[in-house]
């Protein structure tokens, strides 16, 4: 099966990879929905709404301070740096991912979309304001404050991360369906493939007649759509694919 997957790579012009939070496990990020996907008593999907920000904003920051302190601790893995290779290989025309790690641009991925925001930004409730922490060094002081507050105008800081019910941005959005639409193949990696609108992804490329080749570690909301489903660690299958593709060109 791998030969094969590696054969339509080799063959395809037109490749976008869409990934989620399996991808990163092996960096040591926990996935949501898997058994390590809870922190304290909550499940992410009870801390990770405007509702819960708006009742409890300390819980809320002090999940996402839990999170940024792991994900810093966090190497992007071999994975993430396979990716790198197909893009350079100039077949891999964009990663879209539903992570907010940053791990693929810190692997060096150039061309990516990330839907579901970047926990390393921040942005005002109330005013315009927007930060990268990476960029602005304050990465140890936001860490530090117990809440969060806008350096301008002293309302409180959030995470700039979409939450459930909450909207995609609309740019990124837009830009993912357009690739997904114009894509011969699509790399699905270690998503759960239930989260929408970015699970739409695999079935636009499905729909405009493109190839599904999903790698997870088990069965997901996408593999009923798989044209190719390799079983396994994103770590280990990424990297032998890559290495397969090299070989064929
Ligand atoms: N290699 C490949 N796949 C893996 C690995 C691994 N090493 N480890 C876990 N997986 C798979 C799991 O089997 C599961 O299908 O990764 C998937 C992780 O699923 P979720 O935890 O649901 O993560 P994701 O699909 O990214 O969640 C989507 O939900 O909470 C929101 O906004 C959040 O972006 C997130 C969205």
């Amino acid at each position: 099966m791998m030969a094969e997957v590696a054969r339509v790579l080799a063959s395809s012009k037109n490749v976008i990879a869409f990934t989620g939070a399996g991808i990163s496990a092996e960096s040591g990020i926990p996935t949501f929905r898997g058994k390590d996907g809870l922190w304290k008593k909550y499940r992410p999907e009870e801390l990770a709404t405007p509702e819960a920000f708006e009742r409890n904003p300390k819980l809320v920051w002090d999940f996402y301070k839990w999170r940024i302190k792991k994900i810093l601790k966090a190497k992007p893995n071999p994975a993430h740096y396979a990716l790198v290779e197909l893009e350079k290989m100039g077949i891999l025309k964009a990663v879209i991912t539903q992570n907010v790690d940053d791990l693929h641009r810190e692997a060096g991925t150039k061309n990516l979309i990330e839907l579901h925001g970047n926990i390393f930004r921040v942005r005002c409730t109330s005013c315009e304001f927007r930060e990268h922490l990476k960029e602005s060094g304050r990465i140890d002081e936001i860490l530090s404050e117990d809440l969060p507050k806008c350096p301008k105008c002293g309302s409180l800081l959030r995470p700039d991360v979409v939450w459930f019910g909450e909207p995609l941005p609309s740019k990124e959005l837009n830009e993912a369906f357009k690739l997904a639409k114009e894509a011969d193949v699509v790399i699905v990696v270690g998503t759960s493939g239930l989260v929408y609108p970015a699970a739409y992804i695999p079935y636009i490329v499905k729909d405009s007649g493109g190839v599904v080749i999903e790698i997870n570690v088990q069965k997901s909301g996408i593999t009923p759509i798989a044209d190719f489903f390799l079983r396994g660690k994103a770590g280990e299958i990424l990297p032998k694919l890559v290495q397969e593709v090299r070989r064929i060109l």
